[in-house]
């Protein structure tokens, strides 16, 4: 997609930033900066490479029902994007799940589902490829780069970077080669959110009003979502979500799960 520059707005969105963050010696992070302007609107920030958050929502609002944050301005600069949204009323689904009553649960459960659902029906633009939306760089907090990689031509190739990275500087280690082997490198491309915590699901009751924090969001393999979604629980949530991620992605990952644990537990230490 072509965007072209709106270096007025850009400019009152930097102005904007740098009042919300103020401007001392930060490097720019990899993730994006979040601050609440006021109790309505929320700015966001983050580097140009890789995932542009705003052109997901916007991407994502175009094809599904998914309930999805306001933007009300974004911009890309020199060095960064800026996006400017509504703040969701309701409550973050980690602060509430514990409370639930098994009925609330199950009907959080249903709307996920669909949820999860309508990305998985996205159709790839490329069926083979892995990468951020329209072919940019991935972002992953668990592949642990510091910065976007990518994107892959197929999964093969993905999958010989995450073996690649998890062996960092150690010399061949006999049980990644094995590692490497059971992997597959078939699996279907869909579109993946890529952080899928309670964290980032906002509820009022029990009725899904929002999924957020979309900048590990791409084109992965299948059981990337639900991987990733045990990688990062949110652990006052307990057991009952991670039973409950069995019922939103019904798809029988349990084999790819035990592969992916050992790769990032040696990238990131076990969780
Ligand atoms: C994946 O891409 C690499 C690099 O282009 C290529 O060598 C390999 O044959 C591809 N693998 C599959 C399974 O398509």
């Amino acid at each position: 997609m072509k965007t072209l520059p709106n270096y007025p707005l850009c400019l009152v969105l930097w102005l904007i930033d740098r009042w919300a963050f103020g401007h001392g010696p930060h490097g720019r992070p990899q993730y994006g900066r979040v601050r609440s302007l006021s109790p309505r609107l929320i700015i966001k920030s983050g580097i140009l490479e890789g995932t542009n958050e705003a052109e997901v929502i916007r991407y994502v609002k175009k094809r599904t029902t998914i309930p999805l944050p306001q933007i009300v301005a974004s911009a890309t600069g020199v060095f960064d994007h800026f996006m400017v949204m509504k703040a969701i009323p309701g409550d973050p689904l980690d602060s509430v799940w514990p409370k639930m009553t098994e009925m609330q649960q199950a009907s959080v459960i249903r709307q996920l589902r669909g949820i999860i659902a309508q990305l998985r029906a996205l159709p790839p633009p490329n069926p083979h490829a892995i990468s951020g939306l329209y072919g940019r760089k991935c972002k992953d907090a668990r592949v642990a780069t510091m910065v976007p990689f990518g994107p892959f031509k197929n999964e093969s190739e993905f999958n010989d970077f995450l073996v690649k990275h998890a062996q960092g500087n150690f010399p061949p280690d006999p049980f990644l080669d094995e590692t490497r082997r059971l992997m597959c490198d078939n699996h279907r491309i869909v579109f993946t959110h890529g952080d899928f915590a309670p964290r980032n699901i906002m509820v009022q009751g029990d009725v899904v009003v929002g999924l957020i924090d979309w900048e590990h969001s791409g084109w992965y393999p299948e059981h990337w979502e639900y991987c990733k979604a045990h990688f990062s629980p949110d652990l006052n949530c307990g057991k009952s979500w991670i039973r409950a991620l069995d019922e939103i992605m019904p798809y029988g990952y349990a084999h790819d799960l035990r592969i992916e644990k050992r790769l990032s537990d040696l990238i990131v230490g076990p969780t």
